[in-house]
């Protein structure tokens, strides 16, 4: 039995795997911390508390699990002391205090953007670091190590401290294409190489569950730990993701359109991420999207509606009336590389209802997954269809939205519900000699498929041309 941990941003997901099935999942719930606007920031011991707690929901017992594998949110700047102590809490990727160290990055190496595969965003790691430099000193100064969320994990279970090339690419400290920590950007923000863990491959063990972990956890003693990856990756690798011009669409709290290449293929001028895969010798192409399918949630508790009833109320709506919605709760990453712009409706009057506000938000996440899908250029032309994933994914409405405004096939996996945990399980079983690299290329059935339509709706057109127009004219306001 195989065992997946997905530390993400709103839960701790734990997965278990037999021989390939999806026994069981439990998952503890997690908080975010906003101190100040655009902060954004979790405690390290919650996703540990997170941990044990999701394990102890789960009813299987945890003797029989022969290997552990990780994945969790990407992007955060978690330093720790010499005692290997995190000094503050962790500042998530959705955080955008270091939008200054952001543009003082991309002056200070301005080529970056072709060496860690994508330009700085505040959200990244490395800018984040460089502000604490400028922001908070004593805590800079006691900066011994410097780790994401899963490699926290990672050093709970095994004592041992590293991460994989995967959540090192997320960090923009690492040399895409070397697979290496680049000392060059590393300098231009105040980081000492020696606080970068070791690079590991994904499907590598980092370690064995230690006694006093194993004591608090159910876990056995001397279990092997494989490192896993940043939860994008993972998540890929649970639907097969893994071979060049296979890709997914990831509609959770964030979101992702996500190809898997077999180079590594930068493209940072529509901010595409061209990352280090979760696999020796892989690499990604991905559009990240930082509000996903949230504004549908965000708009559905605004209304006092559940997801569904909103959508209903969406569904019926007349599409002569929708108004454009600009869904840029937190800025967004891919296209626009804009962690100023806010979210806004435009084009209401006396008579605009409920369904047609829900629909203006329906369509705004998929009109930021057409923009997600622009931003590759022709990079999308040889993947025959993608996999969507996640919360999102559930909406029939949505998809076909998508598969409409991006003229691409859209698939809706069976089970791909535990998704990065499920991945990490994998990985595991890579790391534990029960699966080769090539299982992992193993792909779910798909369930429904969410073909555009054979003759486009110059409505929806008009709509989406608005809404990149409403975009244009609301950025200089953003500041
Ligand atoms: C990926 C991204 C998010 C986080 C949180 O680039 O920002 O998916 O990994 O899940």
């Amino acid at each position: 039995m195989l065992l997946g941990l997905d530390i993400g941003t709103s839960a701790v997901k734990a997965a278990l795997v037999r021989d390939g099935v999806l026994i069981e999942t439990a998952s503890a719930e997690l908080t975010v911390l906003s101190p100040r606007p655009g902060w954004s920031e979790q405690r390290a011991d919650q996703w540990w508390d997170g941990v044990r707690a999701a394990l102890g929901k789960l009813q299987t017992p945890l003797g029989d699990v022969r290997g552990i594998g990780l994945s969790g949110q990407m992007h955060a700047a978690l330093v720790l002391d010499s005692d290997r102590e995190p000094i503050r809490p962790a500042m998530l990727w959705n955080d955008n205090r270091a939008t200054a160290e952001s543009v003082a990055l991309a002056r200070a190496v301005p080529d970056i953007g072709q060496i860690a595969g994508v330009p700085p965003l505040p959200g990244l790691t490395a800018p984040k670091l460089a502000w604490l430099a400028a922001h908070a000193p004593e805590d800079h100064a006691r900066i011994a190590h410097v780790l994401l969320a899963k490699d926290f994990i990672a050093l709970q279970l095994t004592g041992e401290i590293g991460t994989d090339m995967s959540d090192a690419a997320g960090t923009l400290l690492l040399d895409q294409a070397a697979r290496a920590w680049s000392t060059e950007i590393a300098a231009a923000v105040q980081v000492d190489p020696a606080w970068l863990p070791p690079l590991h491959e994904a499907t590598e063990v980092i370690g064995h569950v230690t006694a006093s972990c194993a004591d608090a956890t159910g876990l056995p003693k001397g279990c092997p730990v494989v490192m896993g990856g940043g939860d994008t990756a993972v998540g890929a690798v649970a639907v097969g993701v893994t071979e060049p011009g296979r890709g997914a669409i990831s509609m959770g709290t964030s979101g992702q359109i996500f190809v898997a290449t077999d180079r590594y293929r930068p493209n940072p001028d529509a901010f595409l991420h061209a990352f280090a895969h979760a696999l020796p010798a892989r690499w990604f192409q991905m559009a990240a999207m930082l509000n996903g399918a949230r504004p549908l949630a965000w708009m559905a508790a605004k209304m006092g509606l559940q997801v569904g009833a909103m959508l209903e109320l969406a569904a019926r709506a007349d599409l002569d009336r929708i108004p454009t919605f600009l869904p840029y709760l937190t800025g967004e990453r891919s296209p626009h590389g804009d962690p100023h712009i806010r979210a806004a409706f435009y084009g209401m009057d006396d008579a605009t209802t409920q369904g047609e506000l829900a629909r203006a938000v329906v369509e705004a996440v998929a009109f930021s997954f057409a923009d997600g899908a622009a931003s590759f250029g022709a990079g999308l032309d040889d993947v025959p269809h993608l996999l969507a994933l996640g919360g999102g994914a559930r909406s029939d409405m949505l998809l076909q939205t998508i598969a409409d405004a991006t003229g691409v096939t859209l698939g809706r996996a069976l089970d791909a519900a535990a998704g990065p945990a499920m991945g990490a399980a994998r990985l595991a079983g890579v790391g534990a000699g029960a699966l080769s690299l090539s299982d992992l290329a193993q792909q779910p059935d798909v369930a429904d498929w969410f073909e555009p339509a054979p003759t486009p709706d110059p409505r929806l057109r008009a709509r989406l041309d608005r809404y990149r127009a409403l975009y244009a004219a609301l950025k200089p306001l953003a500041r």
